[in-house]
């Protein structure tokens, strides 16, 4: 079946977190079976990456939304990607959504309007492409009006709306309606009203014919207050019509330890010596003194839901344990300023790298003994299952994907509360386990074999899709 997977964020080219990663792996295991081609924006690092693009077609402008060229893209293992190219809204140094300042692109309405929109002229066959899809699948707040457009032109092509993370919502002021040229009598509570403003997820969430989430417990929690971000109602709504899915990610071929171009040596099960050989490099990387204390790794975005204060707060303890804790990771400012505080504090226990770098990355969940993940809330989480494919056990919190993915005790460590106490017992009994060379090897052997690859985890979607497309859904609206 011909499936378009839209998406702001594609490892390949251009990653920002977890969304790139499953937007390069799970189009490629759903190849098999369908023809999954994906739709992102012209970003600089897309155009200049050196893989020739034709163009295959072109858009009309909409309200404020300028006209774009679609070029195409065809990868070495035949994975087509589509580009919405327009220079004046994508071709910018910086992120996918925020300058390099960290401050969000202020046209971040247009930009992502016009890629929803542009998914949406696609399936309705007005890109002048040769190619439709039966089938459309949108991932997070920047995709989500491309179900919402096809909705409010009757397309009768289903649509599939991913939640990422449902507390990036895309929420623009009510006076930009006109700009993004939305259905005015849609604006509200039912709509795409989010208690005076623009939600752009809501406007997904409301009008795909189903909605997926990235683990089983994040499905469920979402439809609770805690997590509901304001939108639980609706989803309670959608679960209650089985229109809500939950479909945990797995990891793709390039999580081998045995077999990583960016290691320094490949290692299995049992091959602890080349953990030692990675634990030296992270070691000398982040200027940490050598012994035989339990290494630390965080590898994160620095940001209010990965609980980042929560490590800053237990780091003294950690250190008095014997601990040392290297950092990558980048995101707010006042976090990263923390953490750079926090190494000047403890020279050679603590060190910490501002900025993102995938080789260290890898290499810290190869060297690292644990990996320190206190999120406040995870929709899945991709980090703690590399950690531990690598042999590094996660430090969590029971919620989301982490509940759902690790082990107490056997595959990584869970605590329950989002507190300095709950969280320090956690690391207590990680420091023990060190302590217990037998046990930590036994551990490490468990979580190696524990994630799951997305070949042996991808039946669900395509089970969904199939069902949409043989129901023939009536459009939502
Ligand atoms: P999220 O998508 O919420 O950030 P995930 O755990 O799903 O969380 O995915 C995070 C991904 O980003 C992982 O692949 C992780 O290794 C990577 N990552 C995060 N921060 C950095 C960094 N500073 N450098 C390299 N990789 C990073
Ligand atoms: C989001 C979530 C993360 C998830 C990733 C991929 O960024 O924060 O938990 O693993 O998307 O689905």
């Amino acid at each position: 079946k011909k499936v378009l997977f839209v998406t702001p964020e594609f490892t390949d080219l251009v990653k920002v977190g977890g969304l790139g990663d499953v937007s390069s792996a799970l189009p490629r295991a759903l190849d098999a079976h369908h023809d999954i081609r994906l739709l992102i924006p012209g970003y600089r690092e897309v155009m200049d990456s050196g893989i020739p693009i034709r163009i295959v077609g072109k858009v009309d402008g909409h309200a404020a939304l300028p006209p774009c060229r679609i070029g195409r893209m065809d990868l070495d293992d035949g994975v087509i990607v589509y580009i919405v190219i327009c220079p004046e809204l994508y071709e910018r140094d910086g992120t996918p959504y925020s300058d390099s300042q960290g401050n969000d692109w202020p046209d971040n309405h247009i930009r992502f309007a016009r890629l929803g929109l542009t998914a949406a002229e696609i399936a309705a066959g007005n890109a002048s492409i040769s190619w439709s899809p039966e089938l459309v699948h949108a991932n997070d707040w920047p995709s989500s009006l491309a179900p919402a457009f096809m909705a409010w032109r009757k397309l009768r092509t289903p649509s599939v709306m991913t939640v990422h993370n449902l507390c990036y919502q895309g929420l623009f002021d009510a006076a930009c309606m006109p700009e993004l040229g939305l259905p005015a009598e849609q604006f509200t509570p039912e709509g795409f009203e989010y208690y005076g403003q623009i939600s752009f997820l809501k406007a997904g969430l409301t009008c795909a014919n189903h909605i997926t989430a990235v683990s089983r417990t994040y499905a469920r929690e979402i439809t609770e207050e805690e997590h509901g971000c304001g939108l639980d109602g609706l989803l309670r709504k959608r679960a209650e019509e089985n229109q809500l899915t939950g479909i945990p990610n797995g990891i793709d071929h390039t999580w081998d330890p045995a077999n990583d171009p960016h290691l320094l040596c490949g290692f299995r099960e049992g091959e602890w010596d080349g953990k030692r050989e990675h634990a030296r490099y992270v070691e000398e990387t982040f200027g940490l003194e050598q012994d035989d204390g339990p290494l630390f790794a965080v590898v994160s975005r620095l940001v209010h839901q990965k609980g980042i204060d929560l490590t800053i707060a237990i780091a003294d303890e950690l250190v008095e344990a014997g601990g040392r804790m290297a950092v990558i990771g980048r995101g707010e400012p006042k976090l990263e300023e923390a953490m750079r505080q926090l190494a000047l504090r403890h020279p050679g226990r603590i060190g910490v790298n501002v900025g993102f770098n995938e080789t260290d990355a890898r290499r810290m969940f190869a060297g690292s003994d644990f990996l320190l993940m206190p999120s406040r809330f995870e929709p899945c989480g991709l980090s703690q299952m590399y950690a531990q494919r690598f042999g590094s056990l996660p430090i969590a919190r029971r919620t989301g994907g982490l509940a759902d993915t690790i082990e107490d005790g056997v595959t990584g460590f869970l605590f329950s509360e989002p507190t300095e106490a709950s969280y320090l017992e956690a690391v207590m009994r990680a420091v023990n386990v060190h302590r217990h060379p037998e046990l930590l090897n036994a551990m490490r052997r468990k979580a190696m074999g524990s994630p799951l690859y997305w070949q042996e985890s991808v039946k669900p979607y395509d089970e969904l899709y199939q069902r949409l497309l043989n129901d023939k859904v009536p459009a939502t609206l």
